[in-house]
């Protein structure tokens, strides 16, 4: 339902945000995934579209229900997540990217059942397309904002991605504080924009945390406009 009172900054914006795991085969019954429940991407899409925006919501394979008013593109593997955001991006006033792609991909996928042999078993894998990258080399006009999941050097790490993806803001998890799993409703993470700002943004719900992040991209987007 729609708040009349609500502010709608994001009206007449386009915003795509990723959310969830990759999922990729290794043969038939097998699989590499990670622990995303997609909840982090699912409470960004609920506020984009409560403040006004046109939302696409890419999704990876979760166990969340839909979010009313927004479209949602499923895909599985981090190949298809890619297809599906670059032929979308040249509209997009804004680009989050919450998901947890893969790094790598079982090399050949086998399309029969691995059968179990005597001594050890050796996959090999290969790198997957690094989405985030990509749109960074193709962005002009875009809002592009990355998350970076990392268990120490938070800061160093995340200001070394927002550079290197050409990022204008990113969004750093601390994936090994023991209080905020991958599962949870909560969340506390850190805010670096290239503009130079860095916020600490303690815990909170994950809708919370969503709503405190548009607030932060917002005025760093107009800022940047003026
Ligand atoms: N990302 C992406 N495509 C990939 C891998 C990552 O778009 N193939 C995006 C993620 O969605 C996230 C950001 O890049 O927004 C950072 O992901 P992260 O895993 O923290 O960093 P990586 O660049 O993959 O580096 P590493 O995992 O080695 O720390
Ligand atoms: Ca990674």
């Amino acid at each position: 339902e729609q708040n009349e009172n609500q502010p709608q900054p994001l009206k007449g914006k386009r915003i795509l945000i990723t959310a969830g795991p990759t999922k990729e085969s290794v043969d038939v019954v097998r699989y590499f995934t990670n622990h995303s429940s997609g909840k982090m991407g699912y409470a960004l899409a609920q506020e984009a579209k409560k403040l006004g925006a046109s939302v696409t919501l890419v999704s990876g394979p979760v166990q969340l229900d839909p979010v009313p008013g927004v479209e949602v593109v499923q895909v599985t593997t981090a190949d298809e997540m890619y297809e599906a955001v670059i032929d979308r991006f040249e509209e997009q006033d804004m680009v989050i990217k919450a998901a947890a792609v893969a790094d790598y991909r079982p090399k050949d996928a086998i399309n029969q059942k691995l059968k179990k042999k005597d001594g050890p078993l050796v996959l090999e894998l290969e790198r997957t397309k690094d989405i985030l990258k990509t749109l960074g080399e193709k962005k002009d006009h875009q809002y592009l904002v990355g998350f970076a999941a990392e268990t120490n050097d938070l800061i160093h790490y995340g200001r070394q991605k927002l550079e290197k993806k050409n990022l204008d803001a990113i969004v750093v998890n601390d994936i090994g504080n023991q209080h905020i799993g991958f599962q949870s409703d909560e969340n506390e993470v850190h805010v670096l924009t290239r503009s130079g700002q860095e916020k600490a943004l303690p815990l909170g719900s994950k809708q919370d945390i969503a709503n405190q992040l548009f607030e932060i991209f917002i005025e760093d987007m107009m800022g940047e406009t003026n």
